[in-house]
């Protein structure tokens, strides 16, 4: 019988990506979702990705009850991947209070159903973020972490620990940690992709609504940095390369190939892209000439990142394959998939 999956925030960004993923590798998959940040139709567009349809519970993590009642219903679930969380920095910074108890609330209520459940393998979202500037560089998950530069960033952190310290106080559960660093594109089905809300906060959904007219032009946060052109360098990963790494490290969990209860694994591909060759490079794949001007640096901003990918490569044997012009075209694919451009 196919193992049971539990996927929490399921038809988000990475997580929608990740059900595709486990599903192709045979796995049966249960998300939960509150849909406070993704739509009821991403279900449909995972079923015509992979001809089936996820089994879908809409609550919110953070009420104990209801997750109890989850875990009554749905048993054999083997491990979970714990995506469900509000990801938007500045927000994060507005409405801390809600990103405190929205993030730790939601993990604290997963790890008590799993010990009172007996569902011993838990993946927990990480960010890069928790190193925040590094001193050196590339990063290794032996980087030091640094003080959180937002809320947001902050519960990223604190979750790290909370995971760490439950699993440490019980050896019959196992987690691993695995720490993003900046996720774009989209399935090559151009079925599911990233639907920010709004105008949106990140580089690669401003760039491609920009060419697809939504907006006036976008604005490059620095020429001033100590890099080759000046912009900001972060390290984008594809995310379908992302959701495979997901599917990795559950077959590890349950083949209990881990090394010790408590793992983490950075998610990068090694290389640093500054922003100005982040729109170059969109040019040279969709033949768009991109409006944009040079600003001034955004509040919080890192100067560069880019991760050590070694001991994911070893220990997973998992490395990221999909190149940065094939990635930003599957950016603009999904684009003009949602609005209609042909
Ligand atoms: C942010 C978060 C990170 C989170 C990620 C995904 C921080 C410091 N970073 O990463 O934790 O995991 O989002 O949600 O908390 N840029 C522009 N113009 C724009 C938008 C962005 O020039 O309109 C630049 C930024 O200044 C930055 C780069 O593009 O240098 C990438 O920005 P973004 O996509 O927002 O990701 P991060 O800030 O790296």
């Amino acid at each position: 019988m196919a193992k049971k999956i539990l996927v929490t925030g399921g038809t988000g960004y990475i997580g929608s990506h990740t059900v595709v993923e486990l599903q192709m590798a045979g796995y049966d998959v249960v998300i939960i979702d509150n849909l406070s940040n993704s739509n009821i139709e991403v279900l449909d567009n995972i079923a015509k990705i992979t001809g089936i349809a996820p089994e879908f519970e809409k609550f919110d993590l953070t009420e104990l009850d209801k997750t109890i009642d989850f875990f009554k219903r749905y048993s054999g679930i083997e491990a979970v991947i714990h995506f469900a969380a509000s990801k938007a920095v500045g927000e994060s910074v507005e409405i801390p209070l809600h990103y405190y108890r929205n993030n730790l609330v939601s993990l604290i209520n997963m790890l008590e159903c799993m010990e009172k459940f007996d569902v011993p393998n838990i993946v927990f979202s990480s960010s890069c973020t928790v190193y925040g500037q590094p001193d050196k560089l590339p990063v290794t998950e032996q980087t030091p972490r640094k003080d959180a530069e937002s809320p947001y960033g902050n519960t990223k952190r604190v979750n790290e620990d909370i995971l760490n310290h439950t699993l440490n106080a019980n050896p019959h559960l196992r987690g691993i940690a695995l720490r993003y660093f900046n996720p774009i594109g989209a399935h090559e089905s151009a079925l599911i992709g990233e639907l920010p809300l709004g105008v949106p906060n990140n580089l690669v959904p401003f760039i491609t609504q920009t060419a697809a007219g939504l907006r006036d032009g976008l604005k490059v946060f620095g020429d001033d940095y100590n890099t080759p052109d000046g912009s900001a360098i972060r390290d984008y990963i594809n995310v379908v390369d992302l959701a495979k790494a997901h599917v990795i490290a559950i077959e590890r969990l349950l083949k209990g190939k881990n090394k010790s209860n408590y793992e983490v694994f950075n998610l990068g591909t090694g290389n640093g892209y500054s922003v100005l060759e982040i729109v170059k490079t969109f040019e040279k794949a969709t033949g768009i000439k991109l409006n944009y001007k040079i600003v001034g640096r955004r509040e919080g901003d890192i100067e560069k990142i880019w991760a050590d990918t070694t001991y994911a490569n070893e220990e997973l044997g998992w490395k990221a394959e999909k190149g940065l012009e094939e990635t930003l075209l599957s950016a603009w694919n999904w684009e003009k998939n949602i609005r209609g451009i042909k």
